[in-house]
């Protein structure tokens, strides 16, 4: 697979698809620019090199032509965030839009509107990805978010161009997941919380042969908990995934990989930030309570594996970190991945609730590597080749 750094991009034009699906408020203001800045290196060393820009995304999950979700609304927050002036059209395919990108000069960023507005985005179409393959001499891949998306604009698109690559931010995206997959930086240490085991048990599977410990935090472990003979109240449990997670527990064993489990936790009567709490061995729960956060016993046994570590990977929260009485453990564990990292731990965070805890108690920027991918994230973890890596390599 090339990079952008193997191709001169000198009177180019480099069709890129980012991933600027961004969360919006009711203004349509970016609430996180993340993914924008994200892709900002790989615009600036394209325009450095001598070559011209056209930008592509979707944004939402729009049904047809839905002007709430034009990437006009973000234009601007687009420009602040790239430090340069983008020009907009308001379609993704045509002539008119062959024309807009004709036009532009080296030095210069043209955005296209929504590829969602077309289904055939989705779909994949040949006839579509075509069509879009016109308006660039390259194709870039710089859009990590959507990678395990079969998309016109993530896969088909790619076989319409001679020379394609992947921009520096999926460059480095990949490496993160490598670091932790293929790591020579032992002990590894993969923390995975969230409320449902459903959606990690593969993730979960594929990291036993990669990992020394597997801490497990969040609603899921009740279910873990549940499946050894543990009683847990009303805590959240997925009754058909004991069977599943007791066979994780035996693969553990066999795979010579530690899976830790809260000691205790703090409980609720309520799912409520007032409610009433007591911290309680996490096997013995009472009738009529649930576990909302992993105590501190388990913050300590937590934080001497995650000190210990020198690779560590972690997605989702501890508890229901959004109630501040749930927050303690999910904060713990946060300042301990910031404190081994300060050590020369190398540490990926990813996922949603993760890294908007990651913001809500300052400590962004205190980690080796944020991911920008949600779904593509866990999906490389779970060993997938992702298509939009994959139409790169052929
Ligand atoms: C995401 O935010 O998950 C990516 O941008 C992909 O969007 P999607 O889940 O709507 O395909
Ligand atoms: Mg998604």
């Amino acid at each position: 697979m090339k990079f952008v750094t193997d191709i001169s991009f000198k009177n180019k034009k480099a069709l890129i698809r980012v991933d600027f699906n961004v969360p919006l408020d009711n203004h349509k203001k970016v609430v996180d620019s993340a993914r924008i800045l994200a892709a900002k290196p790989t615009i600036d060393y394209i325009i450095n090199d001598g070559g011209a820009c056209v930008l592509m995304s979707h944004l939402g999950r729009p049904k047809g032509r839905d002007q709430n979700l034009s990437l006009k609304h973000i234009l601007k927050q687009i420009q602040q965030c790239l430090s340069r002036e983008v020009a907009f059209i308001n379609d993704c395919v045509g002539p008119e839009v062959e024309k807009a990108a004709n036009s532009i000069k080296p030095g210069e960023v043209l955005m296209l509107e929504n590829l969602r507005f077309y289904d055939e985005e989705i779909k994949g179409e040949e006839e579509f990805s075509e069509k879009l393959s016109k308006v660039g001499d390259v194709y870039v891949n710089d859009a990590f978010g959507t990678t395990h998306r079969a998309h016109a604009s993530t896969s088909t698109v790619a076989k319409f161009f001679i020379e394609k690559c992947a921009g520096l931010l999926l460059k480095k995206e990949i490496e993160s997941i490598n670091r932790i997959l293929v790591s020579k930086k032992r002990p590894v240490t993969a923390i995975i919380g969230g409320a449902k085991v459903s959606s990690k048990i593969t993730i979960i599977k594929n990291m036993l042969s990669v990992v020394d410990n597997l801490l497990i935090g969040g609603g899921m472990a009740y279910t873990f908990i549940k499946a050894q003979g543990g009683g847990v109240g009303n805590s959240i449990l997925e009754p058909d995934r004991v069977a599943g997670c007791l066979e994780l527990i035996g693969e553990a064993e066999r795979q010579g990989a530690l899976i830790l489990l809260p000691k205790d936790v703090v409980a609720a009567e309520e799912f409520k930030n007032n409610s009433k709490t007591k911290i309680v061995d996490s096997y013995s729960i009472d009738e009529g309570w649930m576990g909302l956060d992993i105590g501190p016993e388990t913050e300590k046994a937590f934080n001497k594996v995650i000190q210990e570590s020198q690779t560590i990977l972690w997605n989702g929260p501890m508890g229901v970190f959004e109630m501040n009485s749930f927050s303690k453990g999910t904060k713990a564990v946060a300042s301990s991945v910031v404190e081994a990292t300060k050590k020369g731990a190398f540490s990926l965070v990813g996922g949603g609730d993760s890294v908007a805890a990651l913001k809500k108690f300052n400590i962004y920027n205190k980690v080796s590597c944020v991911s920008t991918g949600g779904g593509a994230m866990l999906e490389s973890l779970e060993g997938k080749v992702l298509p939009g890596i994959k139409a790169l390599k052929t």
